[in-house]
């Protein structure tokens, strides 16, 4: 089996680790960094629960390799809260009631600040399309999309979103 040393930076935090080379995103953010608010739901690109931005993009962190990931930078769920405050996104879901069971929530509000670093004042339909790609079981989504509203008329995207978003542009 090769291994690979890859130097990948999470939240801010960079190190070095000795991976598989098969060793998808979702399970090097899990299982060797210990990041579990990333969920597993589907591992066929499918449900979107495992979404995070690489690189100032959302990726579905199942579909992708670790060594993939190499020499880049991750924001993970863990990391949106900016001084102990959530980001708007994660208010927005609270505010709105925007999860139940809440499996599906670390990769929606990851789309939804995707989505809002791309387009900070989208119209519902767009709303709709920036979250398509993550199913949730519990809500029917309209709540989701309240939440989303509520958070790109409250803050955007979040400073820790912008802060991952501009180290891309440097
Ligand atoms: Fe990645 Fe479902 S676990 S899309
Ligand atoms: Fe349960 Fe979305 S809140 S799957």
């Amino acid at each position: 089996m090769s291994h690979h040393k890859v130097r990948i930076t999470v939240n801010g935090v960079t190190r070095e680790d000795e991976i598989e080379a098969r060793l998808l995103l979702v399970h090097y953010l899990r299982e060797v960094r210990g990041l579990t608010g990333t969920h597993v739901g589907c591992d066929t690109s499918n449900c979107g629960a495992c979404t995070v931005l690489l690189n100032g993009r959302t990726v579905k962190s199942c579909s992708v390799l670790a060594v993939a990931a190499d020499g880049g930078e991750v924001l993970a769920i863990e990391g949106l809260a900016s001084n102990g405050e959530l980001s708007p996104v994660q208010k927005g879901f609270q505010q709105c009631h925007g999860l139940q069971c809440g499996y599906c929530t670390p990769g929606m509000v990851m789309a939804a600040t995707g989505l809002l670093l791309e387009n900070p004042h989208p119209t519902d339909d767009e709303i709709r399309q920036g979250i398509k790609g993550n199913l949730c079981r519990c809500t029917g989504y309209e709540m989701i999309v309240d939440s989303v509203r509520w958070a790109a008329n409250n803050g955007g995207p979040g400073e820790a979103a912008v802060r991952h978003a501009q180290l891309q542009q440097s």
